[in-house]
């Protein structure tokens, strides 16, 4: 059972002001959230909050009767507009079916589908995973956009399905680098993430290397993925 927030003023972090939470509690009703929750691993005196990052801080929501994630551009962002860039870039990425899914948005906030599971950091992910992000992230490069935050393993939740997160970062460009960034901190670079894929696969660098050269001028997923079976 989640709680609702004790104090409106937390969604206005970290400045807590009445008057920014009020208006920002007025748009997010107005666009269909029926309740905020103080959940997650965020403490913020209070409440909870599920992430919080430089630009933003993500909070529980319900919508429609589902469990979505509102993030809130912070009062003291340093890059004031990111959250109109990102959901620029996840309308572009849900049109070819990635990222969580889009239910609304103002200038402060989006409204997005809530993905349950842990980051890829965390390493509870099997072969198959490795297989469905690497899918995904090809579709981003085929669809040319670069989401340029893919390595660290930071920006993808792993759970009953696997989902890249946060597109503040992303851009448009003709040789995005999903798969090779995504494939290189997995299999490459000195990570958590490559300590628990040397449990799960056995593999050579070398190989990898060629396969990341052979795949950049044809984006040829399937090939890829039936060699590093
Ligand atoms: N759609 C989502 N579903 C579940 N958790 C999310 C979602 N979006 C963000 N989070 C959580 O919030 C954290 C911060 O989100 P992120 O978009 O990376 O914020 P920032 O851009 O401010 O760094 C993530 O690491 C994740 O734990
Ligand atoms: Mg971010």
């Amino acid at each position: 059972m989640e709680t609702a927030l004790k104090d409106i003023r937390s969604i206005d972090y970290p400045r807590f002001s009445h008057e920014r939470a009020s208006a920002l509690k007025k748009s997010l009703f107005e666009k269909g959230i029926g309740n905020i929750y103080s959940f997650g691993r965020v403490e913020l005196g209070l409440d909870r909050a599920i992430g919080k990052g430089n630009t933003s801080i993500i909070f529980l929501g319900n919508y429609e009767n589902k469990k979505v994630s509102i993030k809130i551009e912070r009062s003291d962002s340093e890059r004031k507009g990111s959250l109109k860039k990102e959901v620029y870039y996840l309308i572009k990425a849900n049109g070819h079916g990635v990222g969580p899914k889009i239910y609304g948005y103002d200038d402060n906030f989006i409204i997005m589908e809530y993905i349950e599971g842990d980051l890829l950091i965390e390493g509870k992910f099997n072969r198959e995973d490795i297989f469905d992000i690497t899918r995904q992230c090809n579709v981003l490069d085929r669809a040319g956009i670069n989401h340029r935050q893919i390595q660290g393993g930071k920006h993808i939740i792993c759970g009953e399905k696997n989902v890249i997160i946060d597109f503040e970062k992303a851009h448009l460009s003709n040789s995005p680098k999903n798969v090779t960034s995504f494939l290189s901190m997995c299999f490459l670079s000195d990570c958590l993430v490559r300590e628990r894929i040397k449990e799960i696969f056995d593999f050579q660098e070398d190989f990898i290397k060629t396969l990341l050269k052979e795949y950049k001028p044809n984006s040829n997923i399937g090939d890829l993925i039936k060699n590093i079976q």
